[in-house]
């Protein structure tokens, strides 16, 4: 494995940390081990199995990631949802609380409600001070997102690992809007950082991937689960991960400014009526981003003047494309309140202010030019 000293800054960091370095030709890409039988006993003395999370590959990824995020270690798995899963899994059990952020993306409020039918109990909070009413004696688990899914929220998280740490409350993040280019959560106290591995992290919409990163003590209660879970990540895909992982830096940079260039272009323009970016001075938490966030991000929001027609405008794009899934080279939209959240009730979406004519955009790392050309004539054709 690559020794990459830790102090080394975040794009050094994507390329070199974790390689495996491979004795039979001293190549420069880490080798993929397929087998899922590997000898047993051993020199070590250890049970080497993709689901006991244990191969080559898979710690590959995870020095990477937990370099990165500056934590002690990590756990990859074969999904976001998996990873979130275990993790809460591994940290509640019946008759214990947990406060989840209000606005989160839809699959983990859907687990939420599944986490419920095990006896755990769950309460919501919209900001950072909402969250100490919140906590319960009982309350084991506080759990964030920011940037938000998909309303771009930035939530305070220096104050929430504050509270954590004064409370004795594991605090968990969602890191996958910002990535570690744009924010370290763990740098500022919280326990835990989570991540969907197949936005940002691998940036190619071709692997699903998830990650953990903590402290050795968390992740081992984390891996120790996950073993009877079962979500792991096979070495073509960690393979795929590492690839991706290596440009990170480099792309989100650019997602960085792709966003902020069409955010001011959607802002400025007359078919549209709101624009949710926290780069723009309008938005609610810009000052709180520009404190905590080292970029902004390549998502946004926006939305469409009354009488403007959201299916014209999807219909009209050229390069960019309707589509599920979020953080690859390539610039997408949808519309959560039909795709990531429409397993909410109506009133759950209420809640959480997803409006029906939200349209969420992933931008892209096409030329920013190019992006806006198709925006100005999918907006025209919209009104
Ligand atoms: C913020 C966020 N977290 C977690 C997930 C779940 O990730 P996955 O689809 O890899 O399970 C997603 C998926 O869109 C997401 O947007």
């Amino acid at each position: 494995m690559s020794s990459a000293p830790r102090s080394l800054r975040p794009a050094t960091l994507c390329v070199h940390a974790g390689t495996y370095h491979d004795p039979a030709t001293g190549g420069a890409c880490s080798p993929v081990f397929a087998s899922t039988a590997c000898a047993f006993p051993n020199p070590a003395n250890e049970n080497v199995y993709p689901r006991y999370f244990n191969t080559p590959n898979q710690r590959v990824i995870e020095q990477k990631l937990a370099a990165l995020e500056q934590g002690e270690a990590a756990v990859v798995f074969g999904s976001g949802m998996a990873a979130i899963a275990t993790l809460l899994f591994a940290h509640l059990k019946a008759g214990d609380h947990a406060v989840f952020q209000a606005d989160l993306y839809g699959g983990t409020v859907q687990f939420v409600q599944e986490l419920q039918r095990f006896g755990v109990r769950v309460s919501f909070a919209r900001t950072a001070e909402e969250f100490p009413a919140g906590l319960r004696p009982e309350t084991r688990v506080i759990y964030v997102e920011s940037p938000s899914n998909p309303l771009l929220r930035i939530m305070d998280l220096t104050a929430i690992a504050r509270l954590g740490r004064e409370r004795g409350v594991l605090t968990v993040v969602d890191n996958t809007f910002a990535t570690p280019i744009n924010q370290n959560p763990l740098a500022v106290g919280l326990h835990a950082v989570v991540h969907s591995g197949t936005k940002y992290l691998n940036g190619h919409s071709d692997v699903n991937a998830g990650v953990v990163v903590a402290s050795s003590a968390i992740v081992e209660r984390t891996r120790e689960c996950a073993v009877n879970h079962g979500g792991m990540l096979d070495a073509q895909a960690c393979s795929l991960l590492e690839r991706g992982l290596k440009t990170l830096a480099l792309r989100v940079n650019q997602h960085n400014q792709n966003a902020a260039r069409l955010a001011a272009f959607l802002a400025g323009h007359p078919a549209v009526a709101d624009v949710l970016y926290p780069g723009l001075p309008a938005h609610p938490d810009h000052a709180l981003a520009s404190r905590q966030m080292r970029g902004f991000g390549g998502m946004l929001a926006f939305e469409l003047r009354e009488g403007r027609s959201v299916d014209a405008l999807l219909r009209t794009f050229r390069l960019v494309m309707p589509a599920l899934s979020l953080g690859g080279v390539e610039s997408l939209v949808c519309v959560p309140s039909r795709t990531s959240h429409r397993n909410l009730s109506s009133e759950e979406r209420q809640r959480a202010g997803i409006r029906d004519g939200l349209i969420r955009v992933s931008v892209g790392v096409e030329d920013i030019d190019d992006l806006i050309d198709d925006f100005a004539s999918a907006l025209d054709a919209a009104s």
